[in-house]
């Protein structure tokens, strides 16, 4: 046999080359084809976190950090936070970080989420309890009327509104986008029984579409809700406190 004409050092590093630049190729062709650069990059910044994201978990927009920004501006001090639809645990984890003392509970009603957001919770060492399941159905039934603190970004997009998302939202959980027919179904059910979890003075947020905002608020049964903007001025969160 012909000896090959490169010493076997350069021969493993040029190999490793050939093998890193298949690898960035890949990741090129998947950003061509519309997915998003965070489920390349696995990870995304939310508030003072890193988090893990892929395909099981919508990423974690800045309207979103928002809604953290106002809950830590609303409220003091609070004993029991509740976080609804938590995808990758942004909300739950970052909240648990600002309010350590506080006992934090997250649903969803995707095991796969869950499992991201487990994953989140252990490379942050934040302890959150995590429940699988519609809304507030999962959540312990001693949790009624003693909350402090409920946010929620659920999906708000309607069903006749994904054609026209932008090619990389498309590639997210559609179970994170879409609603149902209107887009509101998910805000009207947290708005019908948020205030049977809450305790008197506690806060809820919930983030929605930017033309949903007078339909949502509306949705609040007992609670006095309105509407506040993002930092591009659009309605995007509904507020209220249980009198
Ligand atoms: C818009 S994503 C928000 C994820 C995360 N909170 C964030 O802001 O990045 C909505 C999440 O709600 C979950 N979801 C959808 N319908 C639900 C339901 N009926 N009950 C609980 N979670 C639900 C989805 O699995 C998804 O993780």
């Amino acid at each position: 046999m012909t000896p090959h004409p490169l010493p076997e050092h350069e021969i493993r590093r040029l190999r490793a080359v050939a093998r890193d630049e298949a690898h960035l190729r890949s990741l090129v062709e998947r950003r061509l084809d519309g997915e998003p650069l965070q489920y390349l990059e696995r990870t995304a910044a939310f508030a003072y976190l890193d988090l893990v994201v892929d395909e099981r978990v919508l990423v974690p927009r800045p309207e979103t950090e928002g809604l953290y920004e106002l809950a830590c501006r609303l409220a003091s001090d609070p004993k029991v936070i509740v976080d609804l639809c938590t995808g990758s645990g942004a909300l739950a984890l970052s909240l648990k970080q600002a309010f350590p003392a506080a006992e934090v509970h997250a649903t969803d009603i995707s095991a796969d989420a869950l499992d991201v957001a487990r994953l989140n919770a252990g490379r942050t060492g934040l302890e959150v309890s995590w429940h699988q399941g519609d809304l507030f159905e999962p959540l312990p039934d001693s949790l009624r009327g003693k909350v402090d603190l409920l946010v929620a970004n659920p999906p708000y997009v309607a069903e006749h509104e994904f054609e026209d998302l932008p090619v990389d939202v498309k590639r997210e959980p559609r179970v994170a986008l879409i609603a149902g027919p209107t887009g509101l179904e998910i805000v009207e059910r947290i708005g019908a029984e948020a205030a049977r979890w809450l305790k008197s003075g506690g806060v809820v947020i919930v983030e929605i579409g930017e033309t949903q905002g007078e339909a949502a608020a509306a949705c609040f049964d007992g609670i006095p809700a309105e509407v506040r903007k993002d930092l591009a001025g659009k309605d995007r969160y509904v507020v209220g406190v249980r009198p």
